[in-house]
């Protein structure tokens, strides 16, 4: 086994793609383990941000200081790597990332890391994995496989693509109540993937253009079209999906974020300009999916509407892939709480920085796999050019990835990363 000797450890503030701060890291380490060996390997990571957080996620460390970027300034986090984490794993020598992980944990102290900020402990989880990897001549994606994954062995599975085409709810102003309408390419290769959402994509934008919509962009390089109701942009999606040849190749996948559509007094949804309850609300589902090739609807009843989930997998058809986000927090205690003791969802999304660390990500996607669920592995809506979603969402087979429209740097970077994973495997 090879091991890593930290030299240094920076973090930076830097831009997210909203244009608000977010944290870079980079590192050097060497490796002590092999006496020939006298590189210096560097590595660098960057953390998303979410806009439509749940309330269960780890701690988002902000300044809240109005003067500084409306709030939204990372100092106090960049302050906490520089000063509290960095002088503890400078000099050290690790054999394994998860070694930082578990040390960065412990130091944190409580449940929702919010003593140092779940961004400042990702950004260095990243960039540790990330020089390890480098050290053990390894990819991110086979560093992980062979840390985490060693279940699957050599056998990779390239995930499908959740490529989200219309944006809508806290991502986009487009009026849409639902925050995203995906295309979720179905051929099997992933380059043929890439090549039917980047198509589909393009097809609807002539067709935005024909119905004389704007074609302004939503945070996830969705559209953002002014559209009324889900209905409205099913239509104008199942038909781009026809005239650009796709209609067997390709199905649709919905994030409702419905947290955001819950009043809280009335319990009720607001959603595609009626007032529903749970109950109603799955049978809105029922007809969408009975009418449009809907295989999969994350976040479609609420954080703590438990009742309603329960309702939501007793009725809609068990083919339907019910995905839990906001309801899961890719939080190992809450998924077992919820989905073993409770009968709802059947597929986990999976946010590193809902959590904070990598070796607390892995724990609970195997904690989802070894209990028949799937894992879409995700980027959030605020993003930078980082790919580690890509290499996580090979090494461990997941199901799906959702990585938005296949346009904007932030977006297209991890599907270049798939393309190069493809490449290598
Ligand atoms: P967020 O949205 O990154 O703004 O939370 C993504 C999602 O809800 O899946
Ligand atoms: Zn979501």
């Amino acid at each position: 086994m090879t091991s890593s000797r930290i030299q240094s450890l920076q973090a930076i503030q830097i831009l997210d793609s909203r244009g608000l701060p977010t944290i870079q890291v980079t590192i050097s380490v060497t490796n002590p383990s092999d006496p020939i060996d006298n590189k210096v390997y560097w590595a660098k990571s960057s953390v998303p941000s979410g806009a439509s957080t749940g309330t269960w996620e780890a701690l988002e460390l902000r300044d809240n200081d109005a003067n500084n970027y409306g709030g939204k300034g990372v100092s106090m986090a960049i302050n906490n790597i520089n000063t509290i984490i960095a002088p503890k794993l400078i000099g050290n020598r690790y054999d394994r990332a998860m070694q930082v992980d578990e040390l960065m944990i412990e130091l944190d102290g409580t449940p929702n890391e919010s003593k140092l900020g779940a961004n400042s402990i990702l950004a260095v989880s990243n960039a540790v994995h990330r020089a390890m990897a480098k050290v053990s001549k390894q990819e991110l994606f086979q560093y992980l496989r062979s840390e985490y994954f060693d279940q699957f062995g050599e056998d990779y599975q390239m995930p499908r693509l959740m490529s989200n085409i219309i944006n809508g709810g806290a991502h986009a102003d487009s009026g849409l109540d639902v925050q995203e309408f995906m295309v979720v390419p179905n051929s099997g290769d992933l380059r043929t993937d890439v090549k039917i959402a980047s198509e589909i994509y393009h097809r609807l934008k002539a067709d935005l253009h024909k119905a004389g919509q704007i074609t302004s962009l939503g945070d996830e390089g969705g559209f953002a079209p002014k559209l009324a109701t889900s209905v409205e942009a099913l239509d104008l999606i199942t038909r781009s999906v026809q005239e650009a040849g796709y209609a067997k190749q390709c199905n649709i996948a919905l994030d409702v974020a419905s947290s955001e559509l819950l009043d809280s007094q009335t319990q009720m949804y607001r959603i595609d300009g009626q007032n529903l309850s749970a109950g109603e609300l799955v049978k809105h589902y029922n007809s969408l999916i009975t009418k449009y090739d809907i295989i999969s609807i994350e976040d479609g009843l609420a954080e703590d509407d438990i009742a309603g989930w329960q309702i939501a997998k007793r009725e809609l058809t068990a083919d339907l892939w019910q995905i839990g986000d906001d309801l899961f927090v890719t939080n190992s205690k809450r998924f077992q709480e919820l989905a073993l003791g409770s009968n709802v969802a059947n597929g986990i999304l999976i946010k590193p920085n809902q959590i904070g660390t990598i070796l607390e990500t892995v724990q609970v996607i195997n904690l989802a796999l070894s209990n028949n669920y799937i894992t879409a592995i995700s980027h959030r809506s605020g993003e930078t050019t980082d790919t580690l979603i890509s290499d996580l969402a090979v090494a461990c087979n997941s199901k799906f990835i959702k990585l938005g429209a296949p346009a904007r740097g932030e977006r297209v970077v991890k599907y270049n990363r798939l393309l190069e994973i493809a490449e290598l495997i």
